[in-house]
């Protein structure tokens, strides 16, 4: 059987997932893919930090060590940041390693960059995980919805302040407590700031309405707000009216241009939205010819998201194969036309 070799960069919440999930396939990998993935090295800062259940051979400190492996194929960037998450990123790719990513905060900002480097290096440079955790919502964005001029994508695409609300609302939980929770069970970023405040769904936002409009929406584009003013009043102030408060990320695509936001909104109790609890997410998209479609599931967490990423490398892994890499990616964006604010 073949052996594709893979190197990790990050064995943190999701790096410890992917890894797990590497040590559940092996049996079926063969199977599904024809193939064997397998770790080669492991790229952390601290390489005597003990981590249960990895192998502590694979683990080093030096790029240079994975850029310089003419063996190793699949770089599955994990450490998140811009900074050198972009640079290794980028010099994987003009080494010709294909690249899988859950790294929104570098894609809201640079995605056209270090996609058209893969464009250019002929690699693939894959983010299911980037959007939503669990959930496919970039292959059904790019793929399976493509031949529809979609309109909308709405919903809640941030775990941690959704587990926040949740809690609030549900057991009469204080913020600190919920959020610090929230980050025990490794939904918050390294950065909660960018959680609660709304950035991580704008940048989530971004990258679907660039894909999802065919245009190129950054993070800096996106109207953000996020839940730190909710208070347990408020709370209790939606309930009294059958309401309760969600965390929503909203892209459309409108006659006169694009409006993207991310705001705390209220929402009747019998709304689909409403039951969508605990660190799950749901995205809502309309397409003329689809018309509405939902997607649903956790969006935040050590499995969930690395169920994501070893997705995106398994499709690798499985083109590999068949000798057919280097796909199309959506390099192909129209300038953004964002609607103008209103007077
Ligand atoms: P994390 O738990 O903080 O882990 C980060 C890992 O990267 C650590 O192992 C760290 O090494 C390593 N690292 C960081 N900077 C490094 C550097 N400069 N050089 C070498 N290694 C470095 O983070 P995470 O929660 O797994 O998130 C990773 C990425 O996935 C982020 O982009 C995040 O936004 C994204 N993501 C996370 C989730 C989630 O639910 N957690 C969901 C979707 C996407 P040390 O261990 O030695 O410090
Ligand atoms: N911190 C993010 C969230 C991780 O809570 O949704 C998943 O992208």
């Amino acid at each position: 059987i073949p052996v594709i070799k893979a190197a990790l960069l990050g064995a943190g919440t999701v790096g410890s997932g992917v890894y797990q999930i590497l040590e559940w396939q092996k049996e079926e990998m063969p199977k599904k893919l024809g193939a064997v993935v397998r770790l080669k090295k492991i790229l952390v800062r601290d390489t005597k930090k003990q981590r249960e259940g990895m192998d502590s051979s694979l683990f080093t400190d030096n790029w240079k060590e994975i850029l310089e492996d003419p063996e190793i194929q699949i770089v599955i960037e994990v450490m998140g940041g811009i900074e050198p998450a972009r640079t290794y990123i980028t010099e994987a790719l003009q080494a010709g390693k294909h690249v899988v990513t859950a790294n929104k905060d570098l894609l809201a900002e640079h995605g056209k960059e270090v996609l058209d480097a893969a464009a250019e290096h002929g690699c693939d440079l894959m983010f299911e995980a980037a959007v939503a955790g669990g959930i496919p919502i970039i292959r059904p964005l790019k793929q399976c919805l493509a031949a529809n001029h979609l309109t909308e994508v709405m919903g809640i695409v941030n775990g941690t302040t959704n587990y926040i609300l949740t809690k609030m609302t549900a057991d009469h939980m204080e913020f600190s407590e919920a959020l610090a929770l929230a980050t025990e069970l490794g939904y918050a970023e390294a950065d909660p700031t960018a959680d609660i405040e709304g950035y991580d769904a704008a940048r989530k936002v971004a990258i679907m309405a660039s894909i999802a409009f065919n245009s190129r929406v950054t993070f800096q584009d996106v109207h953000t707000e996020g839940i730190t003013k909710i208070t347990a009043g408020d709370i209790a102030y939606a309930a009294e009216l059958g309401m309760v408060i969600k965390l929503l990320g909203v892209a459309r695509n409108t006659e006169t241009g694009i409006e993207v936001g991310v705001y705390p909104m209220l929402i009747p109790r019998e709304h689909p939205l409403a039951g969508v609890n605990d660190s799950f997410n749901a995205v809502f998209v309309h397409g003329d010819a689809v018309d509405d479609a939902m997607f649903q599931g956790r969006g935040a967490g050590k499995l969930p998201t690395a169920s994501a990423v070893m997705g995106d490398v398994f499709e690798i892994a499985r083109d590999l194969r068949a000798g057919s890499t280097g796909r199309i990616n959506c390099t192909c964006y129209k300038e953004l036309r964002l609607k103008p604010a209103e007077e």
